[in-house]
């Protein structure tokens, strides 16, 4: 994946972008309010080519024009755009899922919830500005409640404790390698899965490694502690639907790691098994039934941000499931609230949100919708340039094993 370099663009090369992605995001919704309406195949992609086209007008989503647009689309002749005609009706949900994203799209400068914004498109329609029926259709879009993430978090395997074991060596001054060698004990698939990865590409070794004691020898046991801890973690991620998740969780494991290094704030290890599991979130929503994994699929092809596919999913976003899985897994505050607040480093006065909100942004993900000022808080709380951030070393091609 290309890094993305904090490059403001000009205005004529930030809107067009921008405008197309809002421009999806609407469609999605809009798919997704016809279906809870019962509204046909034909309908919804003719509502889809609209919302796509809706902001290509010299007065973006205006009712009557956007009436207009939807006939157009499809293909009413004569076009009756009076109040109450399909047109307009189907203009007006149009309409809202417009104003919808938009809220959505602010909530990262207003801290806005999917619920918030629910009370107040409620408000507008007991004003007579949108359809009371299309509201309540679009507040139950996301099937996915927070007790079925729940349930799906009660049956994940518990954290293994290895992987915290692990880190706790690495950051003792007086380890030996007799204690990672006690630490993976009688265990031959971990100790095997460690002495694989010292063998990859990644190291490149003159000669295989063979054991352990090789493998600490060889590449430093801070470094040996650090692939125990992602041995120890990767079953969790074996599926085919994950494994992309594993890849990423890797790469943002050794960003997250240099950057607690430059910045001297936060310990490189800690950084490191937080980027592992910094998405452990997004791993319980890939475990829903396969009728939701489909639906978060499309959203993601039709060019949705994570974020916003889970917030049409679920009215939550994998911070939330991420949350759930840390409370399970009892994993420590400091990294339970990394994981919380990943996505919003404001929120938080710790560092490793922060340094995780820039190995994210360092990765290229585009989970979420880019901030300047969530990057520039995150920047400052670190204290790190961003000629730092954009001369990081890339992981992706090399990082994965
Ligand atoms: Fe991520
Ligand atoms: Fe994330």
């Amino acid at each position: 994946m290309m890094r993305q370099t904090y490059q403001p663009p000009s205005t004529a090369e930030y809107e067009e972008p921008v405008l197309e992605a809002h421009c999806r995001r609407v469609a999605s919704a809009a798919i997704e309010l016809s279906k809870r309406l019962g509204w046909d195949v034909e309908q919804q992609r003719a509502l889809r080519e609209a919302a796509m086209d809706h902001h290509h007008f010299p007065i973006p989503a205006q009712s009557r024009l956007l009436t207009r647009l939807v006939g157009e689309m499809w293909g009413y002749s004569p076009l009756d755009d009076t109040p109450n005609s399909d047109a307009f009706n189907q203009a007006g949900a149009l309409e809202l899922c417009c104003l919808f994203v938009q809220r959505w799209e602010f909530a990262p400068y207003e801290f806005t919830t999917w619920s918030d914004i629910v009370t107040e498109l409620r408000a507008l329609a007991a004003d007579g500005f949108f359809d009371s029926t299309h509201v309540e259709a679009l507040a139950v879009v996301p099937s996915v409640r927070l007790e079925d993430i729940r349930s799906i978090v009660s049956k994940l395997p518990v954290f293994p404790a290895i992987a915290l074991k692990a880190i706790k060596i690495a950051q003792n001054p007086m380890a030996s390698v007799a204690m990672i060698e006690d630490t993976v004990g009688a265990d031959p698939v971990l100790a095997g899965e460690v002495i694989r990865a010292a063998n990859s590409p990644l190291y490149s070794p003159a000669l295989k490694i063979q054991s352990i004691r090789q493998a600490a020898l060889f590449m430093g046991l801070p470094d040996c502690c650090r692939l125990l801890a992602a041995a120890a973690l990767r079953p969790m991620f074996q599926s085919p639907l994950v494994r992309p998740l594993w890849n990423h969780s890797m790469e943002v494991a050794r960003l997250a790691e240099a950057l607690a290094r430059d910045s001297a704030k936060a310990a490189p290890d800690e950084a490191f098994l937080c980027g592992l599991i910094h998405d452990v979130g997004r791993l319980a929503l890939w475990k829903l039934p396969a009728r939701l994994t489909q639906q978060y699929t499309t959203l993601l092809q039709n060019g949705c941000e994570p974020m916003f596919a889970e917030t049409i999913l679920a009215g939550f976003d994998h911070t939330v499931a991420g949350r759930e899985v840390a409370k399970r897994w009892a994993l420590p505050d400091a990294l339970a609230h990394a994981v919380e607040f990943h996505h919003q480093p404001e929120q938080s006065d710790e560092i490793l949100p922060s340094i995780l909100y820039l190995a994210e942004h360092c990765s290229g993900s585009a989970e979420d919708l880019p901030s300047a000022a969530r990057f520039q808080i995150a920047l400052d709380r670190i204290g790190i340039s961003r000629h730092k951030i954009n001369s990081l070393p890339a992981f992706a091609a090399h990082g994965q094993w």
